[in-house]
């Protein structure tokens, strides 16, 4: 099959959409053991269990993978953190709770590929010589839940997990587990207080999660897309994955396209890609709309507008213009959407998802929804607008955890890029939008959808 490709800007070489992650997700028994070998599944697993850990290591490194969970830290050099020599288990933890506003590529992934992730899950225990390994599952999704389930159970059928899992004599099990439903145990430390039957809330660092993380032993944490990127690298090599993406952000990894696009969905793409060649792919912003502003990598990556179309999709290319790039959740808003509006919707969320341990986040988030009100309704003032960059300041660095600093991200950006808009909200006595002309549905069918606009 040919994949859909479109000419890059600036002489580049033409972008082609790079399927590996996803390849199989059209078929409609991709989920299950037999589709998977029959594709080519567990071969690397054989070919990991032939090699030596330490290679494996090694593999990952020289690929150049980094963590697509957000942070993008260098998957094989934290692998190679695990002390040799500890007296305590090692453990494998796969983040599977995907909670960020706009982000929705694991839960596909897992829905319709759980073996592949699954043997990036033996594949990392071997490297790293865990042999167990967890796989925390966002508690509200009870469907992913199952299916993961259900893989795991078929993988013990097949001998690729238990004891001596294919006559190598290496022991590995897996336990699903389904967390309570709360953003902040995606956070690496809080979900393992979560995972420990603890409430989630994130631990001060040092140590780090590789020398005293789950039951004080030594951690690896993972993300779903990183872990399920394994088994590629594993059997076409670090060379194969560098012929992707660039020299500092090498391979593949999935762009999750929503809101006012013509064609949403998930496009597996070299990373560098750029959101116009995106979009040219995705047939465009809704018809008869203008972009208006973005996200890179959800709601906690500064927001960019339409003078960022041409830049690269890379970590180096989004820090470049002052965001992230962040799980590469692209929210795209059209012309119709309040900036106001929408910024103080995720504001209400960090407001809520806060874990309340320290205060500058705790009261912060709170405060910053009372004047999100009051600006919506127009009643705001330009002291306001100050107040919230000013509160900003005190809650992104000056708080515990990362959740913090995401939470202010569209704040600030949006004063940055649309102050405008604010000021004509409190000129205007109220927000000059249209709030049903924002939303994908026609009003009239709003109410069938349950849309509340
Ligand atoms: C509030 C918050 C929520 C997070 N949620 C997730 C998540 O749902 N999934 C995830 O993989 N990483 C999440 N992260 C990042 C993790 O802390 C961690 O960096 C990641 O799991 C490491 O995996 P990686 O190196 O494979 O990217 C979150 C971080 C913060 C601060
Ligand atoms: S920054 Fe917020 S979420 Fe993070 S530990 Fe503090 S209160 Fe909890």
């Amino acid at each position: 099959m040919t994949e859909p490709t479109v000419d890059a800007p600036g002489g580049r070489e033409p972008i082609t959409l790079t399927p590996v992650l996803t390849q199989r997700w059209d078929q409609p028994d991709s989920f299950t053991r037999r589709a998977y070998e029959k594709a080519g599944g567990y071969k690397a697993l054989r070919m990991a269990l032939q090699r030596k850990p330490e290679d494996i290591i090694e593999a990952v490194k020289d690929s150049g993978l980094r963590g697509r969970g957000g942070a993008g830290f260098p998957t094989g050099m934290k692998w190679s953190f695990i002390p040799k020599d500890s007296p305590k288990p090692t453990y494998l933890v796969v983040n599977a709770d995907e909670s960020e506003p706009g982000t929705c590529k694991d839960i596909p992934l897992m829905m319709a590929d759980p073996h592949v992730l699954l043997e990036g899950v033996i594949i990392t225990s071997y490297a790293i010589g865990a042999k167990t390994a967890f796989i925390y599952v966002r508690g509200e999704v009870l469907h992913v839940f199952r299916r993961m389930q259900n893989a795991v159970a078929e993988a013990y059928e097949a001998g690729y997990l238990g004891t001596n899992i294919l006559d190598s004599g290496v022991d590995i099990d897996v336990v699903v587990h389904a967390g309570a439903g709360a953003y902040i145990c995606g956070e690496e430390t809080a979900l393992l207080d979560s995972l420990e039957g603890r409430r989630g809330q994130p631990r001060l660092k040092p140590p780090f999660p590789a020398v005293a993380g789950l039951y004080a032993s030594p951690t690896v944490i993972n993300n779903v897309e990183t872990i399920a990127s394994v088994p590629s690298i594993v059997e076409r090599g670090a060379d194969w994955f560098r012929t992707m993406g660039t020299e500092k952000s090498p391979g593949f990894g999935i762009f999750s396209l929503s809101g006012h696009v013509t064609n949403p969905g998930q496009y597996e793409a070299p990373l560098g890609i750029t959101l116009r060649e995106l979009l040219d792919m995705a047939g465009g912003v809704r018809a008869g709309h203008e972009l208006k502003f973005w996200t890179p990598g959800g709601s906690s990556t500064p927001m960019l507008t339409a003078d960022h179309l041409d830049v690269p999709l890379d970590f180096e290319g989004m820090a470049g213009v002052g965001s992230l790039l962040g799980t590469r959740a692209l929210q795209i808003f059209d012309d119709t959407t309040c900036v106001v509006r929408a910024t103080g919707r995720w504001v209400e969320f960090y407001k809520h998802e806060s874990c309340g341990k320290c205060t500058p986040c705790r009261e912060g988030f709170w405060w910053m929804v009372q004047i999100f009100d009051r600006l919506e309704k127009g009643d705001g003032t330009e002291a306001d607008l100050d107040k919230l960059l000013d509160m900003s300041d005190n809650i992104a660095g000056r708080s515990f955890c990362a959740l913090a600093d995401g939470g202010v991200a569209p704040v600030v950006s949006s004063i940055q890029y649309f102050r405008d808009e604010y000021i004509a909200h409190f000129e205007n006595q109220g927000c000059p939008f249209d709030p049903a002309a924002s939303t994908l549905f026609a009003p009239e069918s709003q109410q069938e959808a349950g849309v509340r606009a």
